[in-house]
């Protein structure tokens, strides 16, 4: 049990896992196809965003089917939807998860495509912080200064987020992106997606899908419903998810001994490079 969460959470290996994710050590023999691609990220970085963009690439811009079919069911969450057949949905297919790489399909990485989103880990912590308050299946009760806690001794769900953003950046196979990069240089972020899932899109095409995806849109596209709430509920619980969508919001959340407690752990645990390239002050 975690300080502060009401509800148990699953341990393996010594690493805590959302409650949902009973499956998860089927995950590692699901068969990929060459076709596949996986958008990874810890959570609340950015990963539906990204999920969104993809799915939308992969399948032609058809926006009319983004709005209509649930977002659930058009991107599957690995460690949400029990894998028991590999062909329960038609290709170009497009999966979700947060897990690092001891977890995921085996021959992942010499078959797919795998695109990561990194956070900023202090903007990253407050969404979470919200998300598991919310969420009745985590149930939190306490102070942000628990969540920080937590994330300096590694007690988060999906663990050591040092671990997790090295691991992606060290492969080279993967494209690594940031939420900041999707907000700050929409029409850049996404040509680079597309080029490397080897589509193009014109510059039309481009702007569409920054409209499509922006905040304000996705906020209000009922295929993000949550399918276990009564539709009275429905934009409220939007409203909970796409919460606020920024950069900066942890202002709000840290002081300054708490700032140096997350800086003084990336400056330790974090690659250099990506110290260097995301986090030095400029
Ligand atoms: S999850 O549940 O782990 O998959 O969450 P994830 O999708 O990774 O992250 C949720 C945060 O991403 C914000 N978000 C967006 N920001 C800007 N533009 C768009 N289109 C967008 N879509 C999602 C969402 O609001 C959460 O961040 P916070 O800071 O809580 O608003």
């Amino acid at each position: 049990e975690l300080e502060g969460f009401g509800e148990k959470l699953l341990k393996h290996n010594n690493k805590i896992f959302p409650y949902f994710a009973t499956d998860l050590l089927k995950i590692k023999s699901f068969r990929t196809r060459s076709d596949d691609v996986f958008v990874i990220a810890y959570p609340k970085s950015g990963t539906t965003w990204t999920e969104e963009i993809v799915w939308l690439i992969q399948n032609n811009l058809d926006f009319e089917k983004a709005s209509s079919v649930a977002h659930s069911d058009r991107v599957v969450f690995l460690e949400e939807k029990p894998l028991v057949q590999n062909d329960f949905f038609e290709p170009p297919r497009v999966f979700k998860s947060h897990l690092t790489f001891d977890y995921l399909p085996q021959n992942i990485e010499k078959n797919s495509k795998i695109i990561y989103v990194m956070r900023n880990p202090k903007d990253m912590l407050v969404s979470y912080f919200h998300f598991v308050k919310w969420i009745k299946g985590f149930s939190f009760v306490g102070e942000f200064s628990v969540i920080l806690d937590h994330f300096i001794q590694n007690r988060i769900i999906y663990g050591n987020w040092c671990e997790h953003v090295n691991q992606f950046f060290e492969n080279t196979k993967v494209l690594f992106l940031t939420f900041e990069d999707l907000l700050d240089s929409p029409i850049e972020t996404i040509k680079k997606i597309a080029c490397f899932l080897g589509k193009e899109l014109t510059d039309d095409q481009t702007q569409k899908l920054v409209d499509f995806t922006s905040f304000k849109k996705m906020k209000k596209n009922s295929s993000f419903f949550f399918q276990k709430a009564d539709d009275s509920k429905q934009q409220n619980q939007l409203d909970l998810f796409f919460r606020k969508g920024e950069i900066g919001d942890w202002i709000n959340y840290f002081n300054e001994e708490m700032s140096s407690k997350l800086e003084d752990k990336l400056s330790k645990e974090l690659n250099p490079s990506i110290q260097i390239k995301y986090f030095s002050s400029k």
